[in-house]
């Protein structure tokens, strides 16, 4: 089932509206036309009272305050490119550098802060919406018209299916992800310790001090990288190692074991459990890379949902992506989106209740 209704207004009057997706069995996702995000994600519980496993805001202008990126789809390139500066097809470009010198998550204006043109696909079983994004030629620094679509499809069997497709006019960078926060105890819980997280990748991307990957394609064996087994994140974020102060907690990529760059099916690649009420979330993705985000830097938003003020380490983000910088690292995954090729990416996160 699908029901609409007008969340509020940017300051120019136009309306951002809220899309839910509910499905038989009484998970619901709400999804703003603004940055494509995830702003509610209410999953039952055995008392049948519903739980909501995502940080969000209650307010539009909260959501446009907001520098953590909650909830929102990322483009056109998620992740960091260093200093900003990128070469295609012999031209260089620079994109403004908006965090520690590097570019951020696509820019100031990046896609999460746009309204996407969102049309219903079904209304039943399997509620399904499709978002549309015109990002013109130059946008943020990145050449070409690209016209951007995000399929959110809510299934029966509790899946959030993301399915990406873009195309553009001249040869680009697409990298797109989806940075929901996610608190499997509840958006009110205030930390993860009851979490324990799998990835199944036996190589990571270390960086240097402002998150920017050396290059090197690290094994994770004997590190607190190796998520390959159930782990609870704990013992990880409390260790010295240099990429864990570097992250201030986790905050890398995962090359992940099962990628193919002709796979069109998503892979199994990472979960995550809550051991106080057994709630999984299982994430598969057609990506090559994940970035586990341990919410190293919340604090500093405005209010979140119900009046609750959100902590570091209160959330987890699984951020299916490219690499980092990958398009200054030829050895990583291409997010390069040649002239007239169709971009297609999906990622799947499932809940178990
Ligand atoms: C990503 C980055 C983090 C941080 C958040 C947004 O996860 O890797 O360093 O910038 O986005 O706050």
């Amino acid at each position: 089932m699908i029901s609409k209704h007008i969340f509020g207004h940017l300051p120019d009057g136009r309306a951002v509206e809220q899309t839910s997706l509910i499905n038989a069995n009484g998970i619901q996702v709400d999804i703003l036309n603004l940055g494509g995000i995830i702003r509610r994600w209410l999953v039952p519980t055995p008392s049948s009272k519903q739980v909501d496993i995502v940080l969000g805001f209650d307010k539009v202008e909260d959501y446009l305050a907001d520098q953590a990126y909650l909830g929102a789809l990322v483009g056109r390139y998620a992740n960091r490119i260093k200093h900003g500066k990128f070469t295609l097809n012999e031209t260089h470009y620079q994109l403004e550098a908006n965090q520690g010198g590097n570019s951020l998550h696509g820019g100031v204006d990046g896609f999460n802060r746009r309204l996407w043109q969102t049309s219903v696909l079904t209304e039943t079983l399997n509620p399904s919406i499709c978002l549309k994004l015109i990002s013109e030629d130059g946008d943020q620094g990145f050449p070409g018209q690209l016209q951007a679509e995000v399929i959110y499809t809510l299934s029966e069997n509790n899946t959030l299916r993301i399915e990406y497709k873009a195309s553009a006019d001249q040869t680009t960078l697409y990298n797109p992800t989806q940075h929901s926060y996610f608190n499997l105890a509840g958006h009110q819980n205030g930390d993860i310790a009851s979490h324990q997280v799998q990835i199944l990748a036996s190589h990571f991307t270390p960086t240097d001090g402002n998150a920017i990957p050396s290059g090197e394609i690290a094994t994770v064996a004997n590190t607190p990288f190796d998520l390959r087994e159930l782990t609870p994140l704990t013992a990880g974020l409390a260790s010295t190692h240099e990429q864990i102060k570097f992250g201030s907690g986790y905050d890398h990529n995962w090359c992940l074991d099962d990628y193919r760059a002709d796979l069109h099916q998503p892979f199994f690649a990472a979960m995550a459990i809550e051991t106080q009420s057994g709630r999984k979330l299982i994430v598969n993705t057609t990506m090559p890379g994940m970035q586990l985000y341990t919410a190293n830097f919340l604090g500093s938003e405005p209010v979140g949902k119900e009046g609750v003020s959100y902590q570091g380490n209160g959330a987890l983000c699984f951020e299916t992506q490219f690499y980092p910088d990958s398009p200054n690292q030829p050895h990583f995954p291409s997010a390069m989106l040649e002239q007239g090729q169709t971009f297609y990416a999906v990622t799947e996160y499932q809940i178990v209740l």
